[in-house]
């Protein structure tokens, strides 16, 4: 079936494809499309106006064509008409409206082709004048009046605006040419009510002149809320109150409430009467509402109240103001005013809250006790006649005693410089006066205030021993004030005095002596100390040493070392100081000057001997051949040279000038006494030769 049917379409279609392409009567073109206002595109209300689309269309054949014509108004179509003549379409816009005001165009649509003309703006002016009327010229306030405003003639989209005066007073948007508004007017007396619109022509909109004001007259209903209290006057705390709220003239079945109010507190409500009884009381406002509601019509009375207080609101002091942990302390509670008209002395009573607190009534409003050792907050309670007043709360911060400072100096103490002191006490409560002292004397004195502020001052000290007057006391309350000890830290004494002398004495240094470079101040170890040889810019040697004076040790001294020497030397008062110089000569060592001795006294005895043998052997030949033996005369049999030396010699003497003790260790020369006997690496004391072997 499907295949078949298929079929029959595409024959069917193809055939009226053809009828229609083959006639040529069909064919046209447009040519042009203009529309045109008549009589003009400004007019005035009530004009008879007339658009009309010409459409210019070329076509072969004499058949009639079906023309669509269209016309939009603003964008959208108003009008639409198929003609099968030539002739114009003609729209007519019969005694035209400010709504008829837009931007006009025209279509024309034939067999599938279409073009549009030109837009046109037509403006029409003029809107009439609207008209008022009301239901009722005498109402009552709150009384509903239907208010009717008609814009004759005119269409559109229209805003009506009702006026009270000439405060607007209702807006109502409507499709037609009438606006009926339902008013309450709640005002007393004569209103002049008039009414205005507006035609929305988007984007625009016109507006008409006002309507003619009519009259109403709004009377007064009688109604009255009546509001009586009970005392009427000289009302107390504690005095029984009873406020009654009632309306008068109401008309039977009416809906309405009533409210009565205390400030902004509704009290009671109900239809025609309220009462309500209470406990006067200062604290509340005093002024009382009675008020009636009925649709729009408020009705109200209001008085005021005014209570006088039996008692004031007790105040509660501490004293002393400030009070240390466990020290006595008072509270007082006192209602500095009351109604002694109205109320015995004996009838006030006060209470401590929380009544578990620590403190001991001791009179009316007075409560004596310790202080605990924690913050703790109490309130007073005063009552009479059923009037219950709390103070205000009060905290009490029990201080704590300052604890005895500790004095320490921070950083270093040199002498002769500005050093640092602080006082310092692990507990107590702020603020805290710390003060310096000088064996009793007060020199100075810091107050903390702060957390974590500390109490800093400066002295300077000119002996090391001084130190220790320092003191310092910390005080919080005019009761005590702890002392610290005495201050104590080491006083760095700055360098002086340096001096640079050397091992052996300096006339009597031969090579291979081992030469001892001592450098000696005065002040305070640790010091460090430098060995230089003029010329040289870096140090030979550095050292820092526990004692204030070190030796520093060339082994086996030889020419090279010959020269002039210093020492540089400084401590933690970071003062540097600079010895005198020394000048060292450096000489031929003994076993040398002795060797070449020993060669000149070998070659005398050589030339002695030869003289000699020559002698002999002249005589020997001269006088027979007579046996000879020669017999040498020198060296000895011992085979090694002897020098002695004495306690007297100048390397002893060098030693004990230093007043120095060689202890052992290399490089190493203590003070000693000046006539203890000074023991160097050579043993110089004990041993009073050198034996120097021979090498003949
Ligand atoms: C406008 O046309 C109406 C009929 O549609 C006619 O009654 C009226 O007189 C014409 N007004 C003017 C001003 O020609
Ligand atoms: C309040 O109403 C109650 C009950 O109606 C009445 O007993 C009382 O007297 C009234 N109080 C006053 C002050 O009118
Ligand atoms: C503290 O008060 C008690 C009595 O409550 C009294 O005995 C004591 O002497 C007082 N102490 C001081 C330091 O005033
Ligand atoms: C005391 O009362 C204050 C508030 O009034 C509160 O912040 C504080 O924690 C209380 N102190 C003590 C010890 O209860
Ligand atoms: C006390 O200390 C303050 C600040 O540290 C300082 O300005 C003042 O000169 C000192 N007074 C005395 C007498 O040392
Ligand atoms: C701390 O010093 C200030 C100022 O000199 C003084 O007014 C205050 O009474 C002192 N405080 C104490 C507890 O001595
Ligand atoms: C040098 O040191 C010695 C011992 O170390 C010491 O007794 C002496 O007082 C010091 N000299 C000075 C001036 O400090």
């Amino acid at each position: 079936m499907g295949p078949l049917l298929l079929l029959t379409s595409t024959l069917l279609s193809s055939y009226f494809h053809a009828g229609r392409t083959v006639n040529a009567d069909r064919l046209f073109t447009i040519r042009d499309i203009t529309l045109s206002i008549e009589p003009s595109t400004d007019v005035t209300r009530n004009t008879n106006v007339t658009l009309r689309c010409k459409a210019v269309v070329i076509s072969f054949g004499q058949e009639a064509l079906s023309r669509e014509y269209t016309i939009y108004k603003d964008g959208n179509t108003v009008y639409t008409k198929t003609s099968s003549t030539s002739e114009d379409l003609l729209y007519p816009l019969s005694e035209a409206r400010v709504s008829n005001t837009g931007k006009y165009k025209c279509k024309v649509n034939i067999e599938g082709k279409h073009m549009n003309s030109g837009a046109k703006k037509l403006t029409v002016t003029g809107l009439s004048k609207p008209v008022l009327r009301l239901n009722k010229g005498v109402v009552s306030e709150g009384e509903e009046i239907t208010a009717t405003c008609t814009a004759h003639g005119e269409t559109g989209s229209i805003f009506f605006y009702f006026y009270d005066d000439s405060k607007e007073i209702q807006e109502k948007q409507v499709n037609s040419n009438r606006a009926e508004a339902k008013l309450r007017i709640t005002s007393i007396g004569i209103h002049k009510i008039h009414c205005a619109y507006t035609v929305l022509v988007t984007p625009d909109s016109f507006k008409s002149e006002e309507s003619s004001a009519v009259h109403v007259t709004v009377k007064e209903l009688p109604i009255t809320p009546v509001l009586e209290i009970f005392p009427q006057s000289k009302i107390y705390e504690g005095d029984q109150l009873d406020i009654l709220c009632t309306v008068r003239n109401v008309l039977q079945h009416s809906e309405g409430n009533l409210y009565l109010s205390q400030g902004n507190q509704l009290l009671r409500s109900g239809d025609t009467k309220v009462n309500h009884s209470k406990v006067a009381l200062a604290k509340d406002p005093g002024e009382f509402e009675c008020r009636f509601e009925m649709g729009d019509v408020v009705k109200y009375v209001s008085k005021t109240v005014s209570v006088t207080e039996l008692f004031s609101v007790p105040t509660f002091t501490m004293s002393p103001a400030e009070v240390f942990q466990k020290e006595n302390m008072t509270l007082t509670c006192k209602s500095e005013s009351f109604a002694s008209e109205r109320l015995g002395n004996q009838e006030l009573t006060y209470t401590l809250e929380p009544p578990e607190s620590p403190l001991t009534p001791k009179g009316p409003g007075v409560f004596h006790g310790k202080a605990l050792q924690y913050d703790f907050n109490y309130t007073c309670v005063a009552r009479a006649r059923g009037i219950v007043k709390p103070s205000e709360t009060l905290t009490v911060r029990p201080k704590v005693s300052v604890s005895i400072p500790k004095i320490l100096v921070v950083g270093r103490a040199v002498l002769g410089q500005p050093l640092k002191i602080l006082c310092q006490s692990d507990s107590g409560s702020l603020p805290i006066n710390y003060t310096l002292l000088r064996e009793y004397d007060q020199l100075n004195t810091t107050i903390v205030k702060k957390p974590f502020q500390q109490a800093f001052f400066a002295v300077t000290i000119t002996k090391p021993d001084e130190i220790t007057k320092y003191m310092c006391e910390a005080k919080n309350n005019h009761r005590e004030a702890p002392l610290s000890k005495r201050l104590y830290a080491t006083v760095i004494v700055p360098l002086t005095h340096p001096l640079i002398s050397v091992v052996p004495d300096l006339s009597d240094i031969s090579e291979g002596d081992h030469l001892y470079l001592l450098c000696s101040v005065v002040g305070t170890p640790p010091v460090t100390f430098k060995w230089y040889r003029v010329g040289d810019e870096q140090p030979l040697y550095t050292t820092t040493s526990n004692e204030n004076n070190t030796a520093y040790q060339i082994p086996e001294v030889s020419k090279q070392d010959s020269g002039a020497y210093y020492c540089e030397a400084f401590n933690h008062a970071n003062n540097v100081v600079i010895s005198n110089q020394v000048n060292i000569q450096v000489r031929l060592a003994l076993w040398k000057k002795l060797v070449i001795g020993g060669f000149c006294m070998l070659a005398v005895s050589v030339l002695v001997v030869v003289s000699v043998l020559c002698f002999i052997s002249k005589r020997g030949k001269r006088e027979a051949a007579a046996e000879l033996s020669v017999k040498p005369s020198s060296p000895k049999s011992d085979d090694s040279l002897t020098v002695n030396l004495t306690h007297d010699t100048e390397v002893y003497k060098a030693a004990t000038d230093a007043a120095l003790l060689y202890d052992g260790t290399e490089g190493r020369v203590t003070n000693g006494a000046r006539d203890s006997v000074a023991s160097l690496p050579i043993d110089i004391s004990n041993r009073s030769s050198y034996s120097i072997p021979a090498t003949v």
